[in-house]
């Protein structure tokens, strides 16, 4: 089907992909339309391995050549400039293309099969959260796509790290599961576009300046203690139940043991994530927990936050825009 030119659904280990032709224009023009996407906001090719790379990119630099043998197969997605056979169409007129080999095994027997790199954006509709299993897709792509693979639910559960390489440097344009701390030991520098530091200026990934990951319902992420934070959602829930809202609270374990139970009683939906292991336990159930939010007719989120170090930036960059920006750290 990917060779003829349709759209079909793809698991990887961060999120589906909305797969087509990446050298067909039709195919990709397929993919836009589907998702409800701007054209300007470029795809990323996926491929099954480095040697892939050959006929799509002008060169592979040292620098490059690092990061891949280091990180792929896996979450990392770099910017390249393209070869003439790659069409602009994917890179909505750049120069560089973004590449990426997957770490899952059922997405790299499809791209070995397919033959061709295959052009994905996350299977959502644009806006909404990314889906991390065939039934967050469907219910965003039925009767837009010809058919989903269905490999069960991603293991990491937030989008890939993009980056584009200088000379023994690294720009973080979008974070996600390879981290900085884990690019420091590949190469000397690594920084952040500026964009992701102050929140200003133009991003280098256009996808960037989008709204994105939206729930339906208004949602808080607080930062601070668990015993802070309980505290905090006790009176919230207390209040927000007068106001007849329906609640859904995405808080770690501890945090929600020391919520008293007559007021956990009046929440509609609780999703808790790993106390422990916060960041990682948190992106690996975030899209589900808002999808299931939307589902469940929730009308305010609150949500506990994660400190932004290694996979906490990439987890606290999609929090703070499901949230609109509302963050209160109340450990300030
Ligand atoms: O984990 C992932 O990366 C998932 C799975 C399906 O592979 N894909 C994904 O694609 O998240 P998408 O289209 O939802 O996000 C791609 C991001 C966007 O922010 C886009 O602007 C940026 O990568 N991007 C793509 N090509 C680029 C390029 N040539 N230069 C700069 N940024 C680029
Ligand atoms: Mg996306």
């Amino acid at each position: 089907m990917l060779r003829e030119g349709k759209v079909v659904a793809i698991p990887t280990e961060t999120v589906y992909g909305l797969g087509a032709n990446g050298l067909d224009e039709k195919a990709i023009g397929r993919i836009y339309e589907a998702k409800g996407r701007p054209s300007d906001n470029p795809l990323i090719l996926h491929v099954p391995d480095k040697e892939s790379l050959a006929t799509l990119v002008k060169e592979i630099t040292p620098t490059e050549h690092r990061l891949i043998d280091a990180f792929w197969p896996g979450p990392l997605t770099i910017t390249m400039v393209k070869s003439d056979i790659v069409p602009f169409k994917v890179t909505g007129g750049l120069e560089r293309a973004a590449f990426r080999c997957p770490d899952h095994a059922v997405c790299r027997a499809i791209l070995k099969a397919a033959g061709v790199p295959i052009a994905a954006p996350s299977a959502n509709i644009s806006g909404k959260p990314s889906p991390t299993t065939a039934e967050a897709v469907f219910h965003d792509m039925k009767g837009r796509i010809e058919a989903i693979a269905d490999a069960g639910p991603c293991q990491i559960g937030v989008e890939s790290t993009v980056i584009e390489c200088g000379d023994d440097e690294v720009t973080i344009l979008r974070p996600g599961g390879i981290t900085a701390e884990m690019m420091s030991q590949v190469v000397s520098k690594v920084r952040y576009d500026d964009h992701l530091v102050t929140g200003a200026g133009i991003p280098k990934a256009p996808g960037m300046k989008y709204k994105h990951y939206a729930p339906e319902a208004a949602m808080t992420t607080f930062l601070g203690s668990p015993e802070q934070i309980a505290a905090r959602l006790t009176s919230v829930i207390e209040r927000d139940i007068q106001q007849r809202e329906r609640i859904g609270l995405l808080i770690s374990e501890k945090t929600l043991a020391l919520i008293p139970a007559a007021v956990r009683a009046k929440v509609q939906h609780s999703i808790t994530y790993d106390s422990e292991r916060q960041a990682e336990s948190l992106a690996v159930i975030l899209y589900e927990g808002l999808l299931a939010f939307d589902r469940d007719k929730v009308t305010r989120i609150y949500a506990e936050g994660v400190p932004s170090s290694d996979m906490g930036m990439a987890v606290m960059n999609r929090m703070d825009k499901a949230s609109s920006h509302q963050i209160i750290d109340l450990g300030e």
